[in-house]
């Protein structure tokens, strides 16, 4: 019996609960909460209890048990999606370095943003890689993936609060980004040349199988492996690294190290790394 309820809520929910959602989320997703985010779990789920007219979280569970189609909103409603344009400049620095070397080669161009949330990072490496090559930035494809389909469909839109482009420069809101008008007036949409270079898929990192062709020149990865335990960090990096070219690069979030996957990559500058020697095919 779920005795211990936490706080006054409209929901039931126990602790037993809260490790219920915690396992599920973890073999689903990989992501480990922390014993700390159990009032961030109820106001997150309490919604859909809502939706759904359920009573407590224990019939909530039962119910994502008996329906597989409720896997995606439960997932939907737990990550955490802050992102933003141009976030750890000097990352687009690199990119954009990166990118003439390989055209200078006549190599065409292909990178994966692995965790892209709403968009703002794929876009924002569409808009430095345009800057940099100009019409040849057509031929540039980058790949943006989610286990999200929530952030998913915000960032295939392209629509964006103004806010959010606030901190960047006139020049580049005026090429970059189409403002609305009337019903649409606060929001700007990403013009359709970096809309082309985008494409949008839903990869599970935790899958078996992402469906990616190998020879990337560049993966982002940044600040989703902070919510993986390390032995997950080091299996999806060891299969990341597979995928790049031998002198592509690897981009981490801020807060997160793979110095200790010396057998895997080197860092080369900032949270950036390249596969180590026999680490690429
Ligand atoms: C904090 S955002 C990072 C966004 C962007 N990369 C950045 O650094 O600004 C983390 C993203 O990782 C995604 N995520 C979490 N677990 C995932 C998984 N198992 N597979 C793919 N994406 C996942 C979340 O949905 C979320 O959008």
């Amino acid at each position: 019996m779920n005795a211990l309820v936490l706080g006054e809520h409209e929901f039931g929910y126990s602790e037993e609960d809260f490790e219920q959602v915690r396992t599920r989320l973890y073999r689903r997703a990989g992501i480990s909460l922390a014993t700390s985010k159990r009032q961030m779990v109820y106001s997150r789920l309490a919604r859909r209890l809502r939706q759904l007219n359920l009573p407590s979280f224990a019939s909530y569970l039962a119910f994502l048990d008996q329906h597989p189609e409720e896997w995606q909103p439960f997932i939907n409603a737990l990550t955490t999606n802050i992102t933003a344009f141009f976030r750890e400049r000097h990352h687009f620095d690199q990119l954009v370095s990166l990118a003439r070397e390989s055209q200078r080669r006549g190599r065409p161009l292909r990178f994966w943003s692995a965790a892209s949330s709403t968009g703002e990072e794929p876009y924002s490496m569409a808009i430095a890689l345009h800057q940099a090559l100009g019409e040849q930035a057509r031929q540039v494809q980058i790949i943006a993936s989610d286990i999200d389909t929530g952030v998913l469909a915000t960032a295939g839109n392209g629509v964006y609060p103004l806010e959010r482009i606030a901190q960047l420069e006139p020049a580049l809101k005026r090429r970059y980004f189409q403002r609305g008008t009337g019903s649409n007036a606060g929001l700007a949409r990403v013009v359709p040349e970096l809309r082309q270079m985008v494409e949008f898929r839903r990869i599970n990192l935790l899958d078996a199988d992402w469906r990616m062709a190998g020879g990337l020149d560049a993966i982002f990865c940044r600040n989703v492996m902070i919510y993986f335990d390390k032995p997950t960090q080091v299996r999806l990096l060891e299969r990341m690294v597979r995928l790049l070219r031998p002198d592509g690069l690897f981009f981490a979030g801020h807060s997160e190290s793979f110095v200790q996957a010396n057998h895997l990559v080197k860092l080369v500058s900032r949270t950036v790394y390249q596969p180590v020697q026999g680490a690429t095919p």
